[in-house]
């Protein structure tokens, strides 16, 4: 016998059959519980969608509960320790990890595209010098929609792989170009001679005239960090990727509405955030007051908590671990004793424990990107590049499942019923 929910309406003493399938029943069922036949019938009330599944996708699994993360069923662990960026992209795109040819291959072709257009250069030369490199970083991929008016072709093959290759290749090229315009340094042309990462170090580190190498235990670390950040499933910025692409844009405006959505403090600006709160709290000793402010509602432990994760974030896990690969290379941050004693004592605190506040992925990574020379304004721009690819196989999955349509979602509106306009000079004045 299937799975069912009987549901019984006490207004009329009907009951309801309603298929349960993947441990959801469809919304749209709950349709025909209705008072009248003329009724619009019943809906769900979900804000931030808390409990609402908005698609079946095959990509990212997550248990917040268990710490599990997995991309096309691969532990993220095993990934981390034995992929690289490039191979992962391929696989959450592909559904398959590559073979050495398809490797050879798809590396090639996005070395064909690190490259920008000139005049993309001027537009970024457009910006304020001191133009925060997220709002550089997402309209300039917005611009490039303007550059590839073929992109529109979202249900031609060949056209939309030939944007997604783009789209990753470039993106690094475009994070480069916002983070040396931020530091008012000359911009850094694409080397598709070397490696992706290796590339993208010295697009923002090279100085002219001179040759740049990176390191590789830095190289790797940034490579991981890419692998860590790439897919998340139903995050905030995936749905506005989903929810945007929905209306059939080309996947470089609905890029930048996802970046947009990335770049708040609750989402992807938190590692900034972090970086922000470790200086201000400056030394160990003063991280208890700090834990009090924040256990008063003075704010939020930044780097804690996550809607999924219900337990350690296993994203942290691994980069807390390459943390201290890092700083072997380049000295240890005088700020790492101030977050492991806040991680020390906020696992211990009740108010961290009953709420189930654990690290999350951005609690480290904005050490890391210090040590390695960032400044901090370029970190969510960091996490944009790991996640583009995500976004774009989340969003190629939204654009071939037929289910989807676009995403328009239901309100219950609580506001006046109709009256008659008034005059202006009869209008009685309403203080806020
Ligand atoms: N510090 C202090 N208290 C917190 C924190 C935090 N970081 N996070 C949640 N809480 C508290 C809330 O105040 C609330 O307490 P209450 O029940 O007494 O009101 C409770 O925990 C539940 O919080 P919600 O806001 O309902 O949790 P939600 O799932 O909506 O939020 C979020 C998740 C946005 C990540 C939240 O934990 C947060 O703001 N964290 C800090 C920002 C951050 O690190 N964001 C990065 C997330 S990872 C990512 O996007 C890549």
């Amino acid at each position: 016998m299937a799975d069912t929910l009987t549901i019984t309406d006490n207004r009329t003493g009907r009951q309801y059959e309603v298929p349960i399938t993947n441990g959801t029943i469809r919304a749209l069922d709950l349709r025909q519980i209705k008072l009248n036949p003329d009724e619009f019938g019943l809906m769900t009330y979900d804000p931030a969608f808390q409990n609402t599944a908005s698609c079946i996708s095959r990509i990212t699994f997550i248990d917040g509960d268990k710490g599990i993360l997995r991309y096309r069923g691969y532990p993220i662990e095993q990934l981390a320790e034995h992929s690289t960026f490039i191979e992962t992209s391929y696989l959450l795109l592909n559904g398959e990890l590559p073979t050495a040819t398809e490797l050879e291959s798809w590396t090639g072709r996005l070395n064909q595209h690190l490259t920008l257009h000139e005049n993309i250069k001027k537009f970024m030369e457009g910006f304020r010098y001191d133009a925060h490199p997220m709002g550089i970083f997402l309209s300039t991929v917005g611009a490039l929609s303007t550059f590839y008016p073929e992109a529109k072709l979202i249900f031609d093959e060949e056209a939309r792989h030939t944007q997604i290759a783009r789209l990753i290749a470039k993106v690094p090229s475009i994070a480069g170009y916002a983070y040396r315009h931020s530091l008012g340094q000359p911009y850094i042309y694409p080397d598709p001679e070397l490696s992706f990462i290796g590339n993208f170090h010295a697009m923002l580190f090279k100085r002219v005239g001179s040759q740049y190498t990176s390191d590789p235990v830095l190289e790797r670390a940034l490579d991981v960090l890419f692998i860590l950040h790439a897919d998340h499933e139903q995050n905030c910025s995936t749905s506005a990727m989903r929810g945007i692409g929905s209306s059939q844009t080309d996947p470089y405006v609905s890029l930048a509405g996802a970046a947009a959505a990335l770049y708040g403090p609750l989402h992807g600006g938190a590692n900034e955030a972090v970086l922000r709160m470790l200086a201000e709290i400056g030394t160990v000793k003063n991280v208890p007051a700090f834990v009090k402010k924040v256990k008063d509602g003075e704010g939020r432990l930044m780097g804690f908590g996550h809607r999924v994760y219900k337990s350690y974030d296993p994203r942290a896990k691994v980069i807390k671990q390459t943390a201290y690969q890092v700083f072997e290379v380049t000295g240890t941050s005088p700020l790492l004793d101030v977050a492991l004693e806040l991680e020390r004592i906020a696992l211990q605190d009740d108010y961290f424990v009953s709420r189930r506040l654990y690290p999350n992925v951005d609690f480290y990574s904005g050490l890391i990107y210090e040590a390695m020379g960032f400044k901090p304004s370029i970190f969510p721009v960091l996490f944009a590049i790991g996640r583009t690819v995500g976004w774009i196989a989340q969003w190629q999955e939204m654009l071939l499942d037929k289910d989807q349509k676009i995403a328009r979602p239901r309100q219950i509106y609580l506001g006046e019923q109709e009256r008659n306009f008034v005059p202006i000079n009869e209008r009685i004045k309403t203080e806020p």
